[in-house]
């Protein structure tokens, strides 16, 4: 036996001294595991700037999503018509001009459209409810909009809120019989999920909420057995289950969408967004899933970076191991806390 494992079995011998031991263990790695925070720092750091010299497709899209929405909610506004968003609308004609000097931008691009469609919606309300009588911003915007055009009602805002019709189906039951049906589950049949039905699943996703709909999230399904093999060993989660899952997704988020310091929590709380749209959309399609954290060393998160060719600005926000169950399904019963234990009413 090694002089460590010695050592140890000599402190279990007295509870107290073993006690004292272990605290003041978990303590300095506790204290000495804070250099994780500088791996978030940096990370974090260098990805969440924008600036004019940044000319990367995802980072001018993010902008200008960032700033065409101020404009798309201006535009829903309740209360008296007025000027607004110069500063956002004169941004978003910049960044497009930004983008178009960078690259040749593809104009079916949904972000370019929808940047399009809606200056022209904010230069139609301007026009059309004469908020403008001094010409500060009306002539710039006809200028820009007579070389940028887009469809005018796939992308122009508002749009109506889609109503829900009680009558018709009921929506509360089958929301919930949905979120009951959903479980995590840790076998999985060999049975494959068609790429259609994934590619169907992932469009369902992307209707979730994001900070300025910048929508960062960029998922990676893992299919090849050996890389995903890989992958889950770097995982601390799956064993005796990971590997019967025909597929692994990465989900990960797009740091570089976000513009500082005040937005380093977004990556995480836009990607365990979309990763519940994700799990619910499998389960609509009756196909399983098991979301695995990601509570890794920075070196495991450079190493599964590396495996997966994936850009230092994307933060993996959870792997998901996908397929379907087989028809009996063991499951943990895991009951949910009691309501007043959640629920605060003031
Ligand atoms: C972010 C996150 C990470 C998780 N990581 C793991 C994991 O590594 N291994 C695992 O078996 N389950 C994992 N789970 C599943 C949880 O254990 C499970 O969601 C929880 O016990 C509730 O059970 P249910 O999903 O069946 O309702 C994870 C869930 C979440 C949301």
């Amino acid at each position: 036996m090694s002089l460590k494992s010695n050592l140890k079995l000599a402190l279990q011998k007295s509870p107290l001294i073993w006690g004292v031991y272990y605290r003041t263990k978990t303590e300095i790695l506790r204290v000495v595991k804070l250099r994780y925070y500088l791996y978030d720092i940096s990370q974090n750091y260098k990805a969440m700037h924008w600036s004019v010299a940044k000319t990367k497709r995802s980072i001018i899209s993010a902008e200008l999503l960032f700033q065409y929405h101020k404009l798309e909610k201006g535009l829903v506004m309740p209360g008296p018509k007025r000027l607004f968003g110069l500063a956002p609308a004169r941004a978003t004609m910049a960044l497009i001009s930004k983008w178009q000097r960078t690259e040749i931008v593809d104009e079916k691009d949904a972000i370019y459209r929808g940047a399009v469609g809606t200056l022209q919606s904010y230069y139609d309300r301007i026009v059309d409810f004469k908020l403008d009588e001094n010409n500060v911003i009306t002539d710039e915007l006809s200028d820009f909009l007579a070389t940028h055009s887009c469809e005018r009602t796939a992308y122009n805002t508002p749009c109506q809120i889609m109503q829900l019709d009680a009558t018709e189906a009921n929506y509360s039951e089958q929301f919930s019989l949905l979120m009951n049906a959903r479980r995590s589950v840790r076998t999985f049949s060999d049975e494959p999920v068609a790429s259609d039905v994934i590619k169907n699943v992932v469009r369902i996703s992307q209707l979730s909420p994001s900070a300025c709909n910048r929508q960062p999230v960029k998922v990676t399904i893992v299919n090849d057995p050996e890389m995903k093999k890989k992958l889950l060993s770097h995982q601390n989660g799956n064993t005796g289950f990971g590997h019967l899952a025909p597929h692994i997704a990465v989900i990960t988020t797009d740091a570089s969408c976000f513009f500082g310091v005040t937005e380093r929590h977004e990556p995480y709380v836009d990607g365990g967004l979309f990763s519940m749209s994700f799990i619910l959309a499998l389960k609509s399609h009756n196909i399983s899933s098991c979301c695995l954290n990601w509570c890794v060393k920075p070196k495991t998160d450079k190493a599964a970076h590396k495996l997966l060719g994936l850009d230092p600005s994307l933060r993996i926000i959870m792997l998901i191991a996908i397929g379907y169950a087989p028809e009996k399904t063991p499951v943990p019963r895991s009951p949910r806390r009691d309501l007043d234990d959640v629920l605060n009413i003031i």
